[in-house]
């Protein structure tokens, strides 16, 4: 075998974001919006990305000169993880399986949309090299490999995508991977509107730092309750009590509130959901833009998706609870 393509979910926060990065736990669902990467064993020593949807076209690099020189944005993860896989591999492994390396990447949805696409390719890239080189990875171990690149491009950050891109279904998650517990649930009705506005993960990770620093009992304390949160929520989720998990997410969007990532755009189009009846509504993610959620009851989905849409806001139709890391036919 000489070439494999691999998929792996996009995902979407439910509750504990932020606080995830300071040890506490979170609730990530995996969603059925796919990014793909195929990868392709060349005879030159050389390593080759197509990946059209962040304007990478035609991107050639010397395979020992990976991770060197100036990366262009679009290519540093997948640049990355293919360095650090070569590096795992002992010398004799590396030398007889691999020569040169040509990956292609294909997504079903917008890098803009804060579904996690860096670290979903990441992944892809690890497992694709391991099942091309013979190297039967643990998820663990696929985890870890995969966190590390992500931590050496973005210098923090919970891990959380990782772990939703590897396992796939909904998870109890705490940085690291110290904590992966599949939370089992059916595929949950929520209601998903983008802001049209790209949010920068580490810019907003960095201004809640700079916030804990001059005011850390009170930040500290905003994680516990956060931290409550998701535990309530985990709860309501098993019981299948949406109007509670609802509830506990207004209640998290405030904290997020209060920690400054929030934006007019998330808000108009939360409390736009939340009057046209949704059980609640918070933002995902980093905050600043992306995307926010909501949860309704069924008879109000319908206004609740049209009161987003008035508020500016865009609806994406995914089912969440989707499958890991799987190789495509
Ligand atoms: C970003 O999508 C979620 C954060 O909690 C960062 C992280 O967990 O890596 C803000």
């Amino acid at each position: 075998m000489n070439n494999i393509t691999v998929s792996a979910p996009g995902k979407l926060m439910l509750l504990g974001e932020h606080a995830v990065v300071y040890g506490r736990p979170c609730l990530v669902t995996a969603v059925d919006q796919r990014m793909s990467v195929t990868i392709e064993l060349t005879d030159q020593p050389i390593f080759e990305l197509e990946a059209p949807e962040v304007q990478i076209t035609n991107y050639k690099k010397q395979i020992t000169n990976l991770g060197t020189g100036n990366i262009p944005k679009g290519a540093q993860f997948v640049e990355l993880a293919v360095k650090n896989y070569l590096t795992s591999l002992r010398g004799a492994e590396r030398r007889s399986n691999l020569s040169g390396i040509k990956v292609s990447t294909k997504s079903e949805f917008s890098s803009q949309f804060g579904f996690g696409s860096s670290s979903a390719s990441t992944v892809c890239v690890i497992a694709a090299l391991s099942k091309l080189t013979n190297q039967s990875l643990s998820n663990k171990e696929l985890f870890d490999l995969s966190y590390k690149t992500v931590l050496d491009i973005q210098g923090k950050g919970s891990g959380f995508d990782v772990a939703a891109a590897i396992f796939g279904g909904t998870l109890h998650y705490i940085t690291g991977g110290k904590l992966i517990e599949p939370v089992n649930i059916p595929s949950l009705p929520l209601i998903i509107g983008y802001t049209g506005v790209k949010a920068d993960t580490v810019t907003l990770v960095n201004q809640v730092s700079d916030l804990a620093q001059k005011y850390p009992e009170i930040v500290e304390d905003i994680y516990d309750q956060i931290l409550l949160l998701v535990e309530i929520a985990k709860v309501g989720l098993e019981k299948n009590h949406l109007e509670e998990v609802g509830q506990v997410m207004n209640i998290n969007q405030g904290l997020l509130s209060a920690l400054g990532v929030s934006s007019d755009k998330l808000e108009t189009m939360i409390y736009a959901a939340r009057n046209a009846g949704a059980y609640g509504a918070k933002l995902s993610g980093a905050g600043g833009g992306d995307c926010m959620i909501a949860l309704a009851p069924p008879s109000k989905i319908s206004a609740v998706k049209k009161a987003i849409e008035k508020a500016g806001g865009q609806i994406l139709e995914v089912e969440t609870n989707a499958e890991g890391v799987r190789i495509e036919p």
